[in-house]
């Protein structure tokens, strides 16, 4: 059996605030097959991007991984120099961030920055690199490419300079795009461009695609897997066709409830209450339990593990009756 593109096993990141040591990542999984496209979701500060981060060895200066494992094709990076690892990441893995102004050079050209992966880390020649650039630009739908290589990125909209952001990401002949947020910055119809043209790659180039969102309808259009993050760990994995229609984790089914549905329209959301839980403190029992409607003893005692349930993996004590206790609470 071949391995996967990229690994993760128990991957922990502290991150030192001012309030205190941060657990932000508690523990994380995962694998990344060629073709395969995963979402990451949960609400904001849940620890999706120091993931991803963590993963590329980006992190702030403030954090560090504290316990963990990343492959790359089946090859540990543990014990790696820090720059034989970047070089590896940076070969294997290209990142779209959410602001592509802020991850553009203002003072090169979008041809320079298209090129440069290919002319530098690669070693093409200037001419080389430069036809790769036509190449990647007119792939990622920017029309006019040969003329737009000499224009700035402050002179572009921001559909076309999100579009050089994956442009640049593909410059290296990725195996993965890591996506953080990469369409909320646009407006709808961009953003249904830029969606179609990273399906386009999982399906003509092979390409393993991580997209972290807010966006439980972006996941639904181009994800085939999904995990659904809470405090830090991944509490639901599945494929996004089991996940949505059968949620096995009360966050999952809340978060499912409470995006809207433009097909069947009601009049009120159903809401999560609370807040997340404050991961400088140690955590004891679920951390969802403060906001869960099936909160039981147990729940407040133990944190759940990942455990399989019908067909997804859900860290809950009760995956498998939750909606009657929903149920019995609203009858
Ligand atoms: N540089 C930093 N210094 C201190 N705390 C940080 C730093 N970066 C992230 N954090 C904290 O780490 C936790 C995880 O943050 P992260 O950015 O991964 O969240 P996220 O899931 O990506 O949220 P969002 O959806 O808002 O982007 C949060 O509690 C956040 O406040
Ligand atoms: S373990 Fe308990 S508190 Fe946590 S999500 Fe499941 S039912 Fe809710
Ligand atoms: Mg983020």
């Amino acid at each position: 059996m071949t391995s996967p593109l990229l690994s993760v096993r128990d991957l922990h990141v502290e991150i030192e605030t001012n309030r205190g040591l941060l657990k932000a990542i508690r523990g994380i999984s995962m694998d990344v097959n060629a073709g395969e496209s995963i979402g990451i979701v949960g609400e904001s500060g849940s620890g999706k991007s120091i993931t991803l981060k963590a993963i590329l060895g980006l992190l702030p200066p403030n954090a560090r991984v504290t316990k963990g494992e990343i492959f790359v094709e089946g090859r540990s990076l543990n014990g790696m120099s820090d720059k034989e690892r970047r070089a590896i990441l940076a070969e294997k893995i290209g990142i779209v961030f959410q602001d592509a102004i802020a991850a553009l050079n203002p003072v090169l050209t979008v041809g320079t920055q298209i090129s440069e992966i290919p002319h530098r880390r690669l070693g093409w020649s200037k001419a080389k690199s430069h036809e790769r650039a036509i190449e990647l630009m007119t792939l990622v739908g920017i029309p006019e490419a040969e003329k737009r290589l000499k224009v700035y990125p402050h002179q572009l909209s921001g559909g076309l300079r999100q579009r050089v952001a994956i442009a640049i990401a593909l410059s290296g002949n990725p195996k993965i795009i890591f996506c953080d947020e990469p369409t909320t910055a646009l407006d709808v119809t961009i953003q249904a461009q830029v969606l179609r043209l990273l399906e386009d790659l999982r399906a003509k180039e092979n390409t393993g695609i991580v997209f972290v969102t807010h966006d439980l309808a972006v996941v639904n259009e181009i994800c085939e897997k999904v995990n659904v993050m809470y405090a830090g760990r991944f509490v639901e994995r599945g494929t996004v066709e089991q996940t949505f229609q059968d949620p096995t984790h009360p966050y999952a089914y809340s978060l499912l409830k409470s995006a809207p549905d433009m097909e069947h329209p009601v009049e009120r959301l159903f809401s999560i209450q609370g807040e997340a839980p404050d991961l400088t403190k140690p955590t004891i029992g679920c951390p969802f339990a403060p906001r869960c409607f099936a909160a039981s003893e147990e729940c407040l005692a133990t944190e759940p593990e990942l455990r399989h349930v019908h067909e997804s993996e859900t860290a809950c004590h009760h995956a498998t009756n939750f909606l009657s206790q929903l149920n019995a609470g609203q009858a």
